[in-house]
């Protein structure tokens, strides 16, 4: 290739929404494909408050396969990431830009690096489904990038490889995880079950308990739950009935303020439900009851006196003007819930949590076209 020809460089950029399972995906029957050995069935969080973005380039130039992830060059050496760039490549397509003089046949594609830059607007690893966001961008992203003509549901398939719950991450509103049946995990997918707007004053309320590392991984956790668990084998088998999830690993307080306040209520107001870590989710029937369960939870769980609500409560905001609440002032004049008045453990846990997220059902996967949004410099291919 002639030293022009090795100048160009192609790129896209994505931003891909995490997901949370109201029916848990808790156990492989397969690790090496990430196959379950249950469906499992997931809330679409709204980008706007939680995604990842990622960037991809492709040029002549790159003599290897590179990537950085949250502003830190990461290895790609991991058999998932392989696995992913493997299958999007055999998909690739025949690509021409005739303005910039770019023709890359399918052939080609298969000798031609990548460089991937990613970045979670979370905090990576804490249980906040961080690899579901960032395998289901790195695989719609590269298959923009790539030309790939195949849909979601294989897309879905090639970013299960990579994290199981990513599969989930490439539909916005609600969607479904498959489990299948095939030994060679084909049937393995995931399908849209309704969009954000089927459900839109659904409010998803999350106690960041902890934005550290999990102290274990899930994929240790769910190895361990099947080969040690008894039950795990009748759960997997009952679990498509109905089940939200009942937890207790973490954020005791949280189930117990909400259970209470469920119990006092003619139908329950709020369900929770934890993944693989300490921060508890909640998810509030609709607007109304967020600002009730926003209440509550600012009574028990306050900011110190000296913090800024503005970063104690973040995402969508308007709910915290929906509970009344403006400021520290605000938060300190709550009254205790009804259902505790008799026996009032005035807010105790002060510091336990380190902020809430609010959000809502949110759109899919989209590709973004301003350039001020790209983490790869359009130019050289290398991050920003
Ligand atoms: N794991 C956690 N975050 C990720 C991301 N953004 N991309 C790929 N893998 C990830």
């Amino acid at each position: 290739m002639g030293e022009e020809s090795k100048k160009w460089v192609l790129t896209v950029t994505a931003q891909t929404p995490t997901n949370i399972a109201v029916i848990k995906y808790w156990g492989k029957r397969d690790e090496n494909l990430i196959l379950p050995i249950n469906d499992s069935i997931s809330v679409t969080l709204d980008p706007e408050h939680l995604c990842t973005t990622t960037s991809v380039a492709v040029s002549p130039s790159f003599d290897q396969d590179r990537m950085w992830l949250n502003g830190k060059e990461f290895s790609l050496a991991g058999g998932r990431y392989q696995r992913c760039l493997k299958e999007i490549r055999s998909r690739a397509c025949d690509y021409v830009d005739e303005k910039k003089g770019i023709k890359i046949t399918k052939k080609e594609w298969e000798n031609l690096h990548v460089h991937i830059a990613s970045y979670n607007n979370f905090p990576t690893a804490a249980g906040l489904a961080s690899s579901a966001a960032g395998f289901a961008c790195l695989v719609f992203a590269l298959a923009k990038l790539m030309n790939v003509k195949d849909d979601l549901g294989t897309l879905s398939s090639i970013a299960r490889q990579g994290s199981g719950s990513a599969c989930r991450s490439l539909y916005g509103g609600f969607a479904k995880w498959i489990m299948g049946k095939n030994d060679n995990g084909s049937d393995s997918i995931a399908v849209q079950l309704a969009d954000e707007k089927h459900w839109d004053d659904l409010v998803i309320v999350i106690a960041v308990v902890s934005s550290r590392q999990k102290e274990t991984s899930s994929t240790t956790g769910m190895r361990d739950s099947v080969e040690t668990s008894m039950l795990i084998q009748h759960r997997a088998k009952i679990v498509s009935v109905n089940y939200f999830g009942r937890n207790f690993l973490g954020g005791f307080w949280i189930i117990s303020c909400v259970e209470k306040w469920n119990r006092s209520e003619e139908s329950p107001q709020v369900a929770y439900t934890f993944d693989a870590g300490p921060n508890a989710v909640m998810i509030a029937r609709n607007r109304k009851a967020a600002a009730l369960l926003l209440q509550r939870l600012l009574f028990f769980f306050p900011p110190h006196s000296d913090a800024d609500l503005s970063s104690y409560v973040i995402g969508d905001k308007s709910i915290l003007q929906d509970a009344g609440v403006k400021d520290m002032k605000d938060v300190e004049a709550l009254p205790p819930p009804p259902e505790v008045s008799d026996k009032i453990p005035a807010q105790q846990y002060k510091g336990d949590v380190s902020y809430f997220i609010c959000t809502r059902p949110g759109k899919g996967p989209v590709v973004l076209c301003d350039e001020s949004k790209a983490l790869l410099n359009p130019e050289t291919g290398y991050p920003k």
